[in-house]
Order: C-alpha cells, then sequence, then structure tokens
C-alpha cells in the first residue's frame, strides 16, 4: 500500500567557498542550512477519463498550478521547477501517483541560497515516497543521492534554462549537522569536514538585489569558461596549468585564473579548519570575494556594498556567495563582534529527509 501523505524537508545552501568551480570540474566546500522548503504530498485519484493530476500549491505565494502528470508543459517561475522535476522524475522511471502538493519555505528566493535547489530536492522526495511502498524513504544510498542531484540539475538545465553545475543540490542532499562538505566535482567525492566554529558566527547579508541565474551573467561565464577549455586543449580547467592560462586572451585569461585560484583556496580552507585557524579562513573569504570580483566578474555595487557593511561591522572576511549578479554575502564573525543589522546567523544542519506523514 503506498502513502496517502508524506512529507519532505531539503534545505538551501551556503557555499563556504569554492565559487564557480563546481561545472569546472574543481572544488568547493558548501554545507546545508537550516532552513529550507518543505513539500507536503497527499495522493489523488484519477480523474473520471483516467488523467492523472498533478495540484501544487505555493503556500508562501498564495499561487497554485495543475497540469497532467504525464505531460507537463513547461512554465515560467515557481511552476517551471515543479512541472520540471515531476517530467523528470517521470522520465527516470520513478513510480509516481497523481498528487497534491504545497510548498512553503523559509529560505528568500533569489537571495544566492539556493531556494530552487531546496524546491526541486524536497519535491523529489515527496514524490518518490509517495510513490513508493511504505518504508521506501528514498534515496538511501550515496548513488542514488548524487543520481537524483543529476536529475535536479537538469531540471536546471531544461526546465528553468540556468546551465547550473550540481554544488546546490549535492549540498542539499548530502549535508549535516555541523558540517561542511568538501565536494570534489571530477569524481563526485564528497568528504564531510568538521565546521569547529566554537564561538565565531557565520551570516549572511541580502544585498537586496535579487538574481536569476537563468537571466544573468551566469550561462556567460560558463560559456567563456568552455571556450577557455577549447583554447587550452583540455576536457576542463580542472586540468588546465597556470603558465598556459597565462596566454589566454583577455577576460578568458581572468576567468580561468580566478577558478585554479579557487580551488586552491578550498584546499587552504579546509587546511585553516582542520587548525582551527578561524582568522586564516576570514582571510581566505576575502581573497575569493576580490577574485569574483575582480576576475571572474560577477559582483555588483550592491554586492559591494553589502560586504562593506559586513568588514566595517568587524568581519573577519566577507565575500559574495552563490553564481553573484546580485544574492547574499557571507560573513565570519569573531566573538563578541556585532552582526550588522539585518543579517541572518547561518548554521550547517541536516540535509534532505522525508518527514513522515
Ligand atoms: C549557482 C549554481 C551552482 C554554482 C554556483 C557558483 O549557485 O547553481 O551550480 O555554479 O552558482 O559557485
Amino acid at each position: 500500500m503506498p502513502h496517502e501523505h508524506v512529507r519532505a524537508f531539503a534545505p538551501g545552501r551556503v557555499n563556504l567557498i569554492g565559487e564557480h568551480t563546481d561545472y569546472n570540474q574543481g572544488l568547493a566546500l558548501p554545507f546545508a542550512i537550516t532552513e529550507g522548503v518543505t513539500v507536503r504530498a497527499h495522493a489523488l485519484a484519477p480523474q473520471a477519463d483516467g488523467r492523472r493530476l498533478v495540484e501544487a500549491h505555493a503556500a508562501d505565494l498564495g499561487e497554485s498550478d495543475e497540469f497532467a502528470l504525464a505531460e507537463p508543459r513547461p512554465a515560467r517561475g515557481w511552476r517551471a521547477f515543479v512541472r520540471g522535476t515531476v517530467a523528470e522524475l517521470e522520465r527516470a522511471g520513478y513510480p509516481l501517483l497523481a498528487a497534491s502538493l504545497r510548498i512553503s519555505g523559509d529560505v528568500p528566493p533569489g537571495a544566492g541560497l539556493s531556494s530552487s535547489a531546496a524546491l526541486e530536492v524536497a519535491l523529489c522526495l515527496a514524490l518518490i515516497e509517495l510513490g513508493s511502498p511504505r518504508g521506501g524513504s528514498a534515496p538511501r544510498t550515496d548513488a542514488e543521492r548524487t543520481d537524483l542531484a543529476r536529475l535536479c540539475a537538469r531540471v536546471e538545465n531544461e526546465w528553468v534554462g540556468a546551465r547550473t553545475g550540481l554544488l546546490d543540490q549535492l549540498a542539499s542532499l548530502f549535508g549535516a549537522a555541523d558540517t561542511a562538505l568538501r565536494i570534489d566535482f571530477t569524481t563526485l567525492e564528497i568528504e564531510p569536514e568538521a565546521l569547529p566554529l566554537g564561538d565565531w558566527r557565520l551570516a549572511v547579508l541580502d544585498s537586496g538585489e535579487r538574481h536569476s541565474l537563468a537571466s544573468s551573467g551566469y550561462n556567460e561565464r560558463r560559456a567563456e569558461c568552455a571556450r577557455a577549455c577549447e583554447l587550452l586543449g583540455v576536457a576542463s580547467l580542472r586540468e588546465a596549468d597556470a603558465r598556459d592560462v597565462e596566454r589566454l586572451p583577455g577576460p578568458l585569461r581572468l576567468r580561468a585564473r580566478h577558478v585554479l585560484s579557487e580551488n586552491q583556496r578550498v584546499q587552504d580552507a579546509v587546511t585553516a579548519l582542520r587548525a582551527n585557524d578561524l582568522p586564516g579562513l576570514g582571510e581566505l573569504l576575502n581573497a575569493s570575494h576580490a577574485s569574483l570580483r575582480d576576475q571572474y566578474a560577477v559582483s555588483t555595487p550592491a554586492l559591494e556594498a553589502a560586504v562593506e557593511r559586513a568588514l566595517a561591522s568587524g568581519a573577519a572576511g566577507a565575500r559574495l556567495i552563490g553564481g553573484g549578479f546580485g544574492g547574499s554575502v557571507l560573513g565570519l564573525f569573531g566573538p563578541s563582534v556585532p552582526l550588522p543589522a539585518g543579517a541572518r546567523e547561518v548554521r550547517p544542519g541536516p540535509g534532505a529527509h522525508v518527514i513522515g506523514e
């Protein structure tokens, strides 16, 4: 007997360091945050004509959608994520039921905290669980989770038009309390790294500028990296030699420099964390931001102002997080350093899971 009701939660993420490295087969160090998206699903009987419908309600927006499970058509905004996730799960052969979905969450959309990955992953878990025999609790293995991350990335790529990598989905699926994840995007190996913050705090500041990955320069940056690889004759920038990079033309040289140096900063951040060197981690955050601004060119005046506010308040380091072109800034604050107005503390929390009925 399949379930009649299920609930699933998937977190957003903060990337401690390692930005724009995922689609370059590099390294990143994200963690799942305690905020996320919850999807409550219940099974619906098929229509009189046999059609199986999906009804979705976005509680925070007060908006709804309805479509046939067998043939979701493209849509815009949050509906694209729901329809795309259903379509990709169907295509992958998951047994889905007609369903009513109620979506709610506490990750602000467009703030660079990956509300979209949280939405896709929570939908996947709820729909898979609803359609599976009792006790299914998919996904059970790391391989299943990695496959789901890929499925969610196809939703972004093909239904939303953002050519994102796997960073956000892997962070949401593999997160764990008090833990960051060192992800190697060449092998998709994920190593948990303890985040021993003690009296220190990590906090995000919203730049106030919404970003949409599909329409921002994100896809253009990806294309630039692909072009740099072509010119260098390598499959990914992970394989590029730093001396060869210096011979690339204008902007491509800067983009590749960022990626190579950012991979190194991820390694250095892991070393700093293991040595409990939080001031050292702060310096790496500052260096990452400077590279994202000057070499990768994904900062904006609103993001610069948010970084300034964090540093003026006494942060040991601050940087833009996510794709850039708007969204949020992450600051690392030492003991008794006040958080700037409007900053929200973020903590590493558990990864996506089924909550039950
Ligand atoms: C967005 C994308 C990720 C990643 C980051 C930049 O969050 O969804 O795949 O590329 O930008 O690091």
